[in-house]
């Protein structure tokens, strides 16, 4: 394939994969997946982000607290993440945001974390990755009063519907599709994967999770995001080579990603 691909979305730091990094990876580079953007969500998965991509090339971080940690955020949080920010490989504050689904975090936490991160983003500078679950109203509240248009970011995983997303595409952000599109159950995402502009569409993974069909309720991996890029550009009557190559130009202008080719 001409062109490559890149996960925007993992969490192949975590200890899932401890056994067989390496082997991973290499299944990603055969699959034509040339970077991945590794997630963190607390302290020591965003460390292990940090450490991954400091040893494989192919790997950029994003940094930050998911709501479900907010609770245990403290001042020394926000200035240990300040720091990290400053690490060359860092490209995003993520993944941040509200989920009133699981609620593991009180509400008032989620939200002061929530703005505390944004609220870095735009001083340094760096895009955001958002984390919605069951929040769609006070999140895009928050985006609105909060500025973070200035900095966009990515609404990860997306599971809303098109108008939701039409919403989030007029607060300047991109969308993150991954696994669902291919699922028998997936109309809405899919739908959405038909209708995102060229210029907003990102794909992922979410590794472990969301494994794309036939993988669906294993173990997922950055290779598989060929899958979700194959169901994305059938849905939207692309080859693959146009759908990689308008999203990956997409990951690297949001990210400041490098150009591999
Ligand atoms: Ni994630």
């Amino acid at each position: 394939m001409d062109g490559y691909l890149i996960d925007s979305h993992a969490h192949i730091a975590d200890d899932d994969y401890d056994q067989d990094r390496e082997a991973v990876l290499e299944r990603a580079r055969a699959a034509g997946v040339r970077l991945v953007l590794n997630i963190g969500y607390d302290r020591d998965s965003s460390l292990r982000s940090l450490d991954l991509a400091e040893r494989e090339n192919m790997v950029y971080a994003a940094v930050g607290y998911h709501p479900h940690d907010a609770e245990a955020v403290t001042e020394a949080s926000y200035e240990e993440l300040r720091r990290w920010c400053q690490h060359p490989k860092v490209r995003a504050i993520g993944e941040i945001g509200l989920d009133y689904y699981r609620d593991l975090s009180p509400r008032d936490a989620q939200d002061r974390v929530f703005r505390r991160q944004l609220a870095l983003a735009l001083e340094l500078g760096l895009p955001v990755v958002i984390h919605d679950r069951d929040a769609h109203e006070d999140l895009l509240r928050v985006l609105r009063e909060e500025g973070a248009g200035q900095v966009g970011g990515v609404m990860h995983c997306f599971s809303g519907d098109e108008e939701l997303a039409r919403r989030c595409l007029d607060l300047g952000f991109h969308i993150g599709l991954g696994g669902p599109v291919t699922f028998k159950n997936g109309q809405t995402a899919q739908a959405v994967a038909r209708m995102v502009p060229d210029d907003r569409l990102l794909i992922e993974t979410d590794s472990p999770y969301l494994a794309p069909v036939p993988y669906r309720g294993r173990r997922n991996e950055p290779a598989h995001v060929r899958l979700v890029a194959e169901a994305i550009a059938a849905l939207r009557g692309l080859p693959l080579e146009s759908l990689a190559e308008v999203t990956s130009a997409n990951a690297r202008r949001l990210f400041r990603l490098p150009d591999l080719d």
